[in-house]
């Protein structure tokens, strides 16, 4: 076999291969110029469903389109070059069968070039995890808070608050890392529930709202950045850059209106950073 390029980016496998390592470092990304900023300080980028939200203002992710995840999926993997790029598979594109799962993630793969695929469900989704994964379709499994289930989970609520709450969500997370998930992201759960499914299971733990007990934490970035306008209690805001593109905006429209606008130059050529 021969390669046109070495190939650089961060594999499935490499993932999966953090366990009890250094934690893994993810973030939504959904946008090139973003993908591109972040790529060299994470291991992952998710282009997750909750683009719907973040992205198009939607009340939730079950309005996302394949071609919505393959558009930017795309153009994460324009701006990312070493980031495993991690595509989610949609409400309505995989749950009916492994076939169909199946052709839709191939579709994914091909039309992005991502490296994985991620996907929401545990025991009931455990065989289409395995026969994408025994067809060459890397997968992440998604458990406790599956905001695709939203109608049936009643909300967006923390899972497993009481101890006797825990065991299907252990379930879950076994069913899908014995099915042959390369990590599982773990959702809105209980800290020691976070901790007990991190110690069970032989791949990696993904959290968001799940305590530092997991392998690896994810955010929505545009959360941690201070770009979203209400966010989680657990998310730590580690930017303000909602203001900083309001007084941006606004010195903008002041050049503006004041015939001040800096530029006297008519040329398109481009400036280096
Ligand atoms: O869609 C998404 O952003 C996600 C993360 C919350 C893990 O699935």
């Amino acid at each position: 076999m021969s390669t046109q390029k070495t190939i650089k980016r961060t594999t499935s496998t490499q993932i999966s291969a953090r366990k009890n390592e250094q934690p893994i470092v993810a973030l939504t990304s959904y946008h090139t110029h973003t993908a591109a900023i972040a790529d060299p300080y994470v291991d992952f980028l998710l282009v997750g469903d909750s683009l719907g939200m973040v992205m198009n203002g939607f009340e939730t992710t079950l309005p996302v389109t394949l071609d919505m995840m393959i558009a930017h999926g795309k153009a994460v993997f324009a701006g990312a070059k070493s980031a495993l790029i991690v595509v989610d598979m949609p409400f309505g594109s995989y749950e009916e069968s492994p076939q169909i799962a199946f052709r839709n993630a191939v579709r994914i793969l091909k039309e992005t070039e991502c490296g994985a695929v991620k996907l929401e469900g545990g025991l009931h989704m455990a065989p289409t995890i395995k026969f994408l994964v025994e067809r060459g379709v890397p997968v992440m499994g998604h458990v406790g808070l599956t905001p695709q289930a939203i109608n049936t989970l009643g909300g967006f609520k923390t899972q497993g608050r009481t101890k006797d709450l825990w065991q299907p969500i252990i379930d879950d997370a076994v069913a899908v890392s014995e099915a042959g998930a390369f990590a599982v992201v773990l959702e809105a759960m209980a800290e020691p529930l976070a901790a007990k499914i991190t110690k069970t299971i032989p791949v990696p733990t993904i959290g968001i709202g799940a305590s530092n007990e997991c392998d690896g934490q994810i955010l929505v970035m545009e959360d941690m950045l201070g770009l979203s306008p209400r966010v989680p209690k657990f998310v730590k805001e580690f930017g303000k850059v909602g203001v900083a593109i309001e007084s941006a905006i606004k010195a903008y429209s002041n050049d503006v209106k004041s015939r001040q606008f800096p530029s006297q130059d008519h040329t398109f050529a481009l400036k280096d950073k």
